[in-house]
């Protein structure tokens, strides 16, 4: 028969999750997003020499940090800054653990594949700048999850695809650049007019959206038929088409006719046989 745990016992586990440093739980998973950024990122010029396993079990030293381009507040990751450091590789999705993340920098890189979704679990992220690099895929919707982002800086990648309409019910957004990308389709309305009776004046202007040939609607000027040319092209096609067809209708009328009214000539001068195919 088994014992009934004291009901004390019970208390004793409850406590014991309720006083569990969460600077512990934090740190470890600090841990497991430098590790694996560290991991996805190609650093041929030795940029990241101290992003060491020692230094990764303990980023931080109250404000301090012992790695490159990282920011600490009250011991846990809160910023990473690594513009300009020739980095390739990718981003992995690993750099969603580092939960307390205000501000992710990796711009001027070199860095390729995809803007992990997993971003998105990044609740206190306010500066995403991703710009000048060559991230490819599209532009995660559940972006739109980070609700306190200020800063999106995408400019100067292989991005393609919509812009994400979610990325409008950003309230805080007050920099969007996805300049000089591949993307394509319709600018979402709340990202190019302002909200309520302002509705009328721009979010963002087209600096924040030249660059994207297949990019259109306001702010961008009106497109140069970009988008009507297929079309334009069958209609001129069909039109020159039907017009040939008139054409060569009314010079067929005309040939009959003509041919017709010599045929009559002929008959009426008696010279029927002149004009009649031999057999
Ligand atoms: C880490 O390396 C950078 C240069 O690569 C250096 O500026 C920084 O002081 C180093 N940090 C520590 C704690 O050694
Ligand atoms: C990395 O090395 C390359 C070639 O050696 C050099 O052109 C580049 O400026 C370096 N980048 C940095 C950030 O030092
Ligand atoms: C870190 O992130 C990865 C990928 O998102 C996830 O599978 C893993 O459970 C996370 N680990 C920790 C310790 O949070
Ligand atoms: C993003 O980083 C680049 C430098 O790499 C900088 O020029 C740009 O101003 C940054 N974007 C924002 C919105 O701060
Ligand atoms: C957005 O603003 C432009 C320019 O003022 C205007 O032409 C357009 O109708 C507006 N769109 C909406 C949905 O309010
Ligand atoms: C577009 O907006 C940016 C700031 O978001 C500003 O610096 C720039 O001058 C604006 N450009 C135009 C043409 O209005």
């Amino acid at each position: 028969m088994p014992f009934p745990p004291p009901p004390g016992w019970w208390i004793g586990i409850l406590l014991l999750l309720l006083l569990s440093p969460p600077a512990l739980a934090g740190a470890t998973t600090d841990e497991s997003c430098l590790s694996g950024l560290w991991r996805s990122l190609v650093d041929p010029n030795g940029s990241l020499r101290n992003w060491t396993k020692a230094n990764f079990a303990a980023p931080c030293n109250g404000f301090t940090s012992y790695l490159t381009g990282v920011t600490c507040n009250s011991g846990r990751v809160y910023k990473l800054a690594l513009s300009g450091l020739s980095l390739g590789g990718s981003i992995s999705p690993f750099v969603a653990n580092c939960s307390n993340l205000q501000s992710l920098d990796l711009s001027s890189n070199q860095i390729a594949g995809g803007i992990p979704p997993e971003i998105s679990a990044l609740l206190n992220l306010a500066v995403l700048n991703l710009s000048a690099n060559r991230l490819a895929g599209t532009i995660p919707p559940q972006l739109a999850l980070c609700a306190y982002l200020n800063v999106i800086d995408l400019h100067a990648n292989l991005l393609c695809g919509r812009i994400p309409d979610q990325l409008g019910f950003l309230a805080r957004l007050s920099s969007f650049d996805v300049s000089y990308n591949r993307l394509e389709g319709p600018i979402p309305v709340l990202l190019a007019n302002r909200s309520g009776v302002e509705a009328a004046l721009p979010r963002f202007n087209a600096s924040s959206f030249i660059g994207n040939p297949n990019l259109y609607g306001y702010p961008l000027p009106p497109t140069r038929e970009r988008g009507l040319s297929v079309l334009s092209i069958v209609g001129i096609g069909f039109g020159s088409g039907l017009f040939s067809l008139a054409l060569s209708f009314t010079a067929v009328c005309i040939w009959l006719r003509v041919t017709e009214r010599a045929a009559m000539m002929a008959a009426d001068e008696g010279k029927i046989s002149h004009l009649m195919p031999e057999y």
